[in-house]
């Protein structure tokens, strides 16, 4: 047998290892030389016909040859993979802006409760929290609305029909954060400051209501309070959260459970008070307010005769809606992240 023969074969495969691309072509190879029937194994086959000498030479020769090019396959299956590997770490660009993981934040209700809850702590109210479901003594008999009286027609109430107590009557959804004033009166002892932020629900649903609502309310008792303390906490509240420019005013109203009573208004946010298509003249209004009718007092086991206090309930929706400009209450329950993301 031709040693050269051996020889060639062997560095022609090694010269075909390493100009081979990729792991295919490298089995190809493989099986090319080393195969069942591959050039190598053939020369093996045929070191039989050899004679003694030949035969010892050409095999030490061909044993050597086919190790070295197993081994010069596996070193560059070894390099494609290694390349291949590094080619993908250099497709990630890490001078590339990362991509922003997305961080949540209060609900603009929460928002504008604390920034409410802030403002009065300022000056020394208490927020307080009182039952969702409450009794008709406390929304309305209590509040010197009693059973049939029209003026809970305003309310729009929800009942809950099978729940009833002797003493204190019918169950509701309470429809407004008054229901909080006499529970707030049988809890302490004059003075009394009280910040209640509660939801409420009425019966209702257009673009300026929903069912379900926040008010937030405020309850003053102490010895000779009347309605300059009412009305410099009102201007105190409204230049701290509108804005100093925002003048406030309180017309007569009625409620049963004031006395005098009054409808709160503020300049309007989009004309300043001069009169425009949203206010018409210049005044919006945001909640209702009034001295604590001594009957209410009584009820909550305070004499009217030592002390008086005024109280007042504005809408929370109503109030954040003006000083963003939101035109639908429902925007505000509607988990729209367009409109959430806004603020
Ligand atoms: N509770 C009244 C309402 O819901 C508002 C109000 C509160 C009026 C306190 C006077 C005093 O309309």
């Amino acid at each position: 047998m031709d040693l050269l023969k051996i020889q060639n074969l062997k560095n022609q495969a090694i010269s075909s290892i390493i100009e081979a691309q990729n792991n295919q072509e490298l089995e190809q190879i493989r099986i090319n030389y080393l195969g069942r029937n591959g050039e190598v194994t053939q020369l093996i086959k045929n070191l039989p016909s050899l004679d003694a000498n030949e035969r010892k030479e050409a095999g030490i020769l061909i044993n050597e040859s086919k190790q070295i090019i197993q081994n010069a396959i596996d070193e560059q299956i070894a390099k494609i993979n290694k390349e291949s590997l590094e080619e993908k770490e250099e497709s990630i660009d890490v001078t590339a802006p990362g991509e922003k993981p997305q961080f949540g934040h209060l609900h603009i209700i929460t928002q504008a409760a604390n920034e409410i809850i802030d403002i009065f702590e300022k000056v020394g109210f208490t927020l307080v929290n009182y039952p969702e479901i409450e009794w008709d003594w406390y929304a309305f008999e209590g509040l010197n609305m009693p059973l049939n009286h029209p003026a809970r027609d305003e309310w729009e109430t929800f009942f809950i029909k099978d729940l009833k107590n002797k003493k204190y009557g019918q169950a509701v959804l309470t429809p407004h954060t008054s229901s909080g004033q006499i529970r707030e009166m049988e809890n302490n002892k004059p003075p009394i400051r009280m910040l209640n932020i509660a939801k409420c629900y009425r019966r209702q649903s257009d673009p300026s209501h929903a069912p379900m609502f926040y008010q937030f309310e405020t309850l003053v008792i102490d010895k000779d309070i009347n309605i300059t303390h009412l009305k410099w906490t009102l201007d105190y509240f409204v230049k701290s959260y509108f804005g100093k420019d925002r003048e406030t005013r309180i017309r007569p109203f009625h409620f049963q459970f004031t006395e005098p009573s009054f409808e709160v208004d503020i300049t309007c946010l989009v004309c300043g008070g001069k009169g425009c298509k949203v206010c018409k003249e210049g005044w919006m209004e945001i909640g209702g307010a009034g001295i604590v009718h001594p009957k209410v007092l009584e009820n909550g086991g305070i004499d009217p005769k030592k002390y008086s206090g005024f109280a007042w309930g504005f809408g929370l929706e109503r109030v954040l809606m003006m000083k963003h400009g939101i035109d639908d209450i429902r925007l505000l329950f509607g988990n729209d992240f367009k409109f959430i993301k806004q603020f």
